[in-house]
């Protein structure tokens, strides 16, 4: 062989090593490995949701809680046991995230049509995807091909989850620790146009802060006494809680947002701008919302041959 044919072959076998090792995510990932993908995680979302409205939110928070804590990995499903400390018990979590279960319909029902070839790190991003789209938002092509960890850390779910308490320094900076802008936090942050909120977690905003207005600080003092009622809910966004539309920043600009953090990007500061543009112009959000979930689902996902397809999403294999 020509030494020049020979660099060639040894190229591309290189490039052949780094694409398996290290692959990319890509839109049609599962086009013949498992072609009823898209369809199984719609109808199971349909009925999920059409039980339930409220939890096309809790599946898109569980999505969000994910990707922030090593990347979008499916790590947040795993179960405790015995030997094992996860994310689901982590301050965030902890009585508050949930779906679980409708991730454990839809992964049995592809398991079903396409035995140990789908994540769970893909099925949450695809059903994140649905419950926004079923709710009234807008739809995305979501790249796949990530893989399941075999690992999750409750240290970096505490850590690594914005509070509800936050200033809009911290979130910002949390969100650059993921590669994500202070624009890409207001935009995502409109995820709160859907799903509830409790007491606990509003109290001192309600009681305590001034940037509020003041009839919707009497309304959710009605729910949300000063001492008790920690887990009563309230909607996060005030006018249309199960619809997914611009509202939430209508909420923001009437100083009707539901947690400090929610409010902090409307309160004379650098994203100001930004929240009255969508609050009254709703194409750009959607458009903009689905084009920040598409960055938040790339966020250090495992390909290639890091590692795994979990049989359960609850149990490492
Ligand atoms: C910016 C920082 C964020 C903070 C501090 C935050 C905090 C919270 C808190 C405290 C709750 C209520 C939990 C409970 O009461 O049990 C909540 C709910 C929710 N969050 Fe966020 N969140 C943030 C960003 C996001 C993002 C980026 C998304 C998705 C893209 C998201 C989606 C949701 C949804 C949909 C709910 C309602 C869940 C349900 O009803 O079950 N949040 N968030």
């Amino acid at each position: 062989m020509a030494p020049f044919t020979k660099l060639c072959v040894a190229l591309s076998i290189l490039s052949l090593l780094a694409c398996c090792t290290n692959a990319q995510l890509v839109n049609n990932f599962y086009a013949t490995t498992c072609p009823s993908l898209e369809t199984t995680v719609r109808n199971t979302m349909t009925s999920a949701i059409k039980n339930e409205s409220r939890i096309g939110a809790s599946i898109l928070r569980l999505f969000f809680h994910d990707c922030f804590v090593n990347g979008c990995d499916g790590s947040i499903l795993l179960d405790d046991t015995a030997t094992f400390t996860g994310e689901k018990n982590a301050a965030p979590n902890r009585n508050s995230a949930r779906g679980f279960e409708v991730i454990d319909a839809i992964k049995t029902s592809v398991e079903a049509s396409c035995n140990a070839t789908v994540s769970c790190a893909d099925i949450l991003a695809l059903a994140a995807r649905d419950g926004v789209f079923l709710l009234g938002g807008p739809s995305w092509i979501v790249p796949l091909g990530r893989r399941d960890a075999r690992t999750a850390s409750q240290t970096a779910a505490n850590n690594q989850i914005p509070s509800p308490f936050s200033d809009l320094s911290t979130l910002t900076s949390m969100f650059s620790a993921k590669g994500l802008t202070a624009n890409d936090l207001t935009v995502l942050s409109g995820a709160h146009t859907i799903g509830q909120g409790e007491c606990r977690l509003f109290r001192t905003r309600i009681y305590n802060e001034t940037n509020i207005d003041p009839n919707f600080a009497t309304l959710r003092k009605t729910t949300c006494p000063l001492s008790g009622g920690d887990t009563n809910l309230a909607p996060l966004d005030t006018l249309t809680p199960t619809t997914f539309d611009n509202n939430y920043y209508k909420d923001l600009v009437a100083k009707k947002g539901l947690f400090h953090s929610d409010q902090v990007l409307f309160n004379n500061g650098s994203q100001d701008s930004l929240v009255t543009s969508y609050s009254t112009n709703s194409a750009t959000f959607l458009n903009d919302f689905a084009a920040a979930m598409i960055k938040l689902s790339r966020i250090s996902p495992l390909t290639g041959t890091n590692g795994e397809i979990r049989k359960n999403c609850r149990l490492v294999n």
